[in-house]
C-alpha cells in the first residue's frame, strides 16, 4: 500500500560531465547583472575561475563575485548583502561546495529583506521568511551536502553560545541546479570521503525515516547504490574518472532531494550542536558517527518487535544493497543489518574520517553535545545514554 506524501519543489536539475556550459546560455533569461559567490580558493587554483570570467566577459555578461571560505555566518551574509543591496542584480549564482551553495541560497533570499537573517533563521529569530528572493543557480564542486536541491541555507555561528541554524522556505530551493562532476575532479580526498560520507548519511537517514514515503525511498535507495559503488574509488584510483564522481554527485543531489522531504536522525541531530560549539567539518561530524549511530539504531529496533520490524526491514535493505544483493530473505534481516554495520566501520576506516577529538571535542564537552542534540526523524526513540555512547565512541 501507498502511503499519502507531500513532495516540496525540486529545482530544474541539469545534470552531466560539461553541463556547466549550459550556464552561459541560462543567465541572459534572468537578466544581464549576476553576483558569483564561490568558495576560497580551488575554483582558482584549479584554472576554472579564469575560464569561467573569460566566457562570461566575452558574451558581455556584467558579473561582480565574492568568496566564501568558511561555513557562512550571519553577519557575512548580513555584509555581503549590505554590499549588494543597492545594485540591480538579476541573478545569483554559486558555484562551490555546501557552504558555498548555502550561502548563495541566503544572500539571494536576504537581498530582499531589509534587517538581519539572524531574525528569520529557525530558533533564533522570530520572523517567518516569505520565501521572496533573487533568482538562483547553484553549481556544487563537491558531492556532499545537497544544498543544490534543498529549500534551507545553513547558517553557523560558532562558539560557547554557538549554533548551526537553518533559513527556510520551500521558494529558496535553488531555481536550478547544474551537477557537473567535472568540477568535482578536483575535490582532494579527505574532502571527498567526508562530503560522500555526509551524503550516505543523508540518504540512510531520510530512508529509515518515518516520514519516508515510497518516492523518496526510491531516490535515496538509488542514490546510496551510486555512492556506495564509488565513495572508496572517488577517494583515490577513480578521483579523476568522471563516472565515478557521477555517481558521487548523482547520490548528493538524491540526498538533498530526500532530506528535504523525509527528514533526517540522529546523526543530523547531533550535527548541528556539535558544528555550532566546535569548527568541525559537517562531513566529518556525519561521517564520523554514522556507524556507531546506526549500530545504536539497529540494537534498539532489533528489541521493538513487530514495531520496530519496518525500519529494520529498511536497514537489512540497505546492508543487502551494499553487498550487492537485491532481494533479501526474511530469515536473513539480522544477517544483512550487520554487514551494513561492518561495511559502514570499514568505509569510516578506510577513508580515514577523523574522530571528533581531533577538533578539539573532550569528555566534559559531550554532556553540552548530548543536550542539545535533537532526534529529528530518527526511526527509533534514542535516551541521552544512548546518544551521550555515541558521541563517546567516536571521541
Ligand atoms: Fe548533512
Amino acid at each position: 500500500m501507498i502511503s499519502t506524501f507531500n513532495f516540496a519543489n525540486i529545482p530544474q536539475i541539469i545534470f552531466g560531465a560539461g553541463k556547466l556550459n549550459e550556464l552561459y546560455s541560462i543567465i541572459p533569461k534572468f537578466g544581464n547583472e549576476v553576483l558569483f559567490v564561490i568558495g576560497g580558493s580551488s575554483l582558482h587554483q584549479s584554472g576554472k575561475w579564469n575560464e569561467i570570467t573569460a566566457i562570461l566577459e566575452s558574451k558581455s555578461i556584467n558579473f561582480s563575485s565574492i568568496s566564501i571560505s568558511s561555513e557562512p555566518s550571519p553577519s557575512l551574509i548580513d555584509d555581503t548583502v549590505a554590499r549588494f543591496r543597492n545594485k540591480p542584480l538579476n541573478l545569483i549564482v554559486a558555484i562551490g561546495g555546501g557552504s558555498v551553495t548555502d550561502a548563495g541560497k541566503a544572500i539571494s533570499a536576504m537581498l530582499t529583506k531589509e534587517d538581519s537573517i539572524k531574525n528569520y533563521l529557525e530558533g533564533v529569530g522570530n520572523k517567518i521568511h516569505d520565501g521572496k528572493k533573487i533568482p538562483y543557480i547553484a553549481i556544487p564542486t563537491t558531492s556532499g551536502t545537497g544544498s543544490e536541491a534543498t529549500k534551507n541555507a545553513v547558517i553557523s555561528e560558532l562558539g560557547p553560545k554557538g549554533f548551526k541554524k537553518s533559513l527556510r522556505h520551500d521558494n529558496l530551493v535553488p531555481n536550478i541546479a547544474i551537477v557537473d562532476p567535472e568540477l568535482m575532479i578536483s575535490c582532494p580526498p579527505s574532502v571527498s570521503a567526508a562530503c560522500g560520507m555526509d551524503a550516505f548519511t543523508q540518504l540512510l537517514e531520510s530512508y529509515v525515516s518515518p516520514k519516508a514515503s515510497s518516492i523518496t525511498d526510491a531516490l535515496a535507495f538509488s542514490g546510496m547504490k551510486y555512492i556506495s559503488e564509488n565513495i572508496l574509488l572517488a577517494c583515490s584510483s577513480g578521483a579523476s574518472d568522471v563516472n565515478v564522481r557521477a555517481g558521487m554527485a548523482y547520490g548528493s543531489l538524491m540526498s538533498g532531494i530526500t532530506l528535504a522531504n523525509a527528514g533526517l536522525g540522529i546523526i543530523h541531530g547531533l550535527a548541528s550542536p556539535i558544528g555550532g560549539l566546535f569548527n568541525i567539518p559537517h562531513g566529518v561530524v556525519c561521517g564520523t558517527l554514522l556507524s556507531e549511530a546506526t549500530k545504536t539504531n539497529i540494537e534498539i529496533l532489533k528489541n521493538q518487535g513487530s514495531k520496530g520490524k519496518l525500519a529494520l526491514m529498511k536497514h537489512a535493505q540497505i546492508g543487502a544493497l551494499l553487498s550487492s544483493e537485491y532481494h533479501i530473505e526474511e530469515e536473513k534481516i539480522l544477517d544483512y543489518c550487520t554487514s551494513l554495520i561492518e561495511t559502514l566501520e570499514i568505509w569510516t576506516n578506510d577513508l580515514k574520517i577523523d574522530h571528533l577529538g581531533k577538533y578539539g571535542i573532550e569528555m566534559k564537552d559531550v554532556d553540552k553535545i548530548v543536550e542539545k542534540a535533537d532526534l529529528k526523524n530518527n526511526p527509533v526513540n534514542l535516551s541521552n545514554e544512548n546518544i551521550k555512547n555515541i558521541v563517546l565512541s567516536r571521541l
